[in-house]
């Protein structure tokens, strides 16, 4: 009835749908996960938990999903930065392994529901073999904080649509910022470096505003609706970006239900090169980065084959356009904290192709929001 309609209109806050308010919202969540955490003159991060960086000789990380994407970001991020040996498991398959843990393991598990049952088993299997624990959440006093060591909230604010987005960027920021931590910590990272990082941190939330400006977004559109009757889609990215390719992948299937696969960029040679022709869109993060060279040859194979490119590009880079059928440009940022401004384009590009199609983007079909049986 009109009533129920209204208020929910009004939940929506003006936009068609939550995933899609969700996305705008991204900024905004942003700076509450980072606010009052990061010290710029000190170079401090305060992330109020009371384990000690120094005391983990290895680190698992534990999640299902987009969060298990998330981890894969963190993954690079923590080994980079600090140093520290780090896996990164989906949790059905963590509980079951019969996983090498000890007290000096740091289980990180990551989850916007805090509900999920197999990343919850996961996180008492790693207590169990006495590793210390901590969790990224977003849900207020879900089940997973009553039994993790220590909860770092990422204060996205409710995510109502199932296909996870701000939650996702979020929960990257808070990996971004373990990883400083643990850095600052365990001296891994010198003073000018951890500033330069920390000034990079600070500017996400404009620089996602930046991604989501009117002109950006209405070609993204235009990107997606041209290329949303294909049957299947390829997502190319590496390093810390290789998991933003398998989220993009992710988003698209979730949503519109076309069939997309991600791939680290430089083990396309190794199978999928053989799908492609002139009917596979490959999304290429292409975004500027040590390897950015390397990534352009790898979409030069994929237009030999007549395979239809869409890159991404940083603002400015007019040389590597030639490249591509279509070009995203998407803001600039240093390249350990681009995949939280890349992946924003991506999402769109789901959302665009989705609704499209006329799929309803808010709750696709057999997914759900929490999953919290096995
Ligand atoms: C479900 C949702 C995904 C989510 C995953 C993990 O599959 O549809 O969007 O990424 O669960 O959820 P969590 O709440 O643990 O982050």
């Amino acid at each position: 009835d009109t009533i129920e309609w209204d208020a929910e209109a009004a939940e929506k806050g003006g936009y068609d749908s939550y995933m899609l308010k969700e996305i705008y919202e991204q900024p905004q969540a942003l700076t509450n996960t980072l606010i009052g955490r990061l010290h710029d003159e000190t170079g401090e991060v305060n992330l109020d938990i009371n384990l000690d960086p120094a005391s983990f000789k290895r680190i698992s990380i534990i999640a299902c999903g987009t969060a298990y994407y998330a981890g894969l970001v963190g993954e690079y991020l923590i080994e980079q930065l600090a140093r520290i040996p780090v896996e990164v498991d989906v949790a059905s398959e963590y509980r079951y392994r019969d996983p090498i843990v000890s007290p000096e393991t740091l289980a990180i598990v990551i989850s916007q529901s805090g509900e999920t049952i197999d990343t919850l088993e996961a996180l008492r299997e790693a207590k169990k073999g006495g590793a210390r624990t901590l969790g990224v959440i977003n849900a207020k006093g879900s089940s997973m904080t009553r039994e993790l060591d220590d909860t770092l909230y990422i204060h996205a604010g409710p995510e109502i649509g199932v296909a996870s987005t701000k939650a996702y960027t979020s929960m990257v920021g808070a990996m971004l910022m373990l990883a400083l931590w643990l850095a600052r910590a365990r001296g891994t990272l010198s003073e000018e470096a951890g500033k330069e990082l920390l000034h990079a941190t600070r500017e996400l939330p404009r620089l996602v505003e930046e991604a989501l400006s009117e002109e950006r977004v209405s070609r993204i559109r235009e990107v997606a609706e041209r290329y949303a009757h294909a049957r299947d889609y390829l997502f190319l990215g590496r390093g810390v970006n290789a998991p933003t390719a398998f989220e993009g992948a992710l988003k698209l299937k979730e949503i519109s239900y076309i069939h997309a696969e991600g791939y680290a960029a430089g083990e396309m040679k190794h199978g999928p090169i053989a799908l492609i022709d002139a009917n596979l869109p490959v999304v290429v993060v292409g975004t500027e980065s040590r390897l950015l060279e390397k990534t352009i040859s790898n979409v030069q194979e994929v237009r030999a084959r007549a395979g239809r490119v869409i890159l991404l590009l940083s603002d400015g880079d007019t040389e590597n356009a030639q490249h591509a059928d279509d070009v995203l440009y998407v803001p600039r940022s240093h390249e350990m904290v681009s995949p939280i401004v890349n992946v924003v384009t991506l999402q769109l590009l789901s959302y665009f192709t989705a609704t499209h199609l006329g799929k309803d983007v808010d709750k696709p079909r057999n997914l759900a929001k929490s999953v919290t049986v096995e």
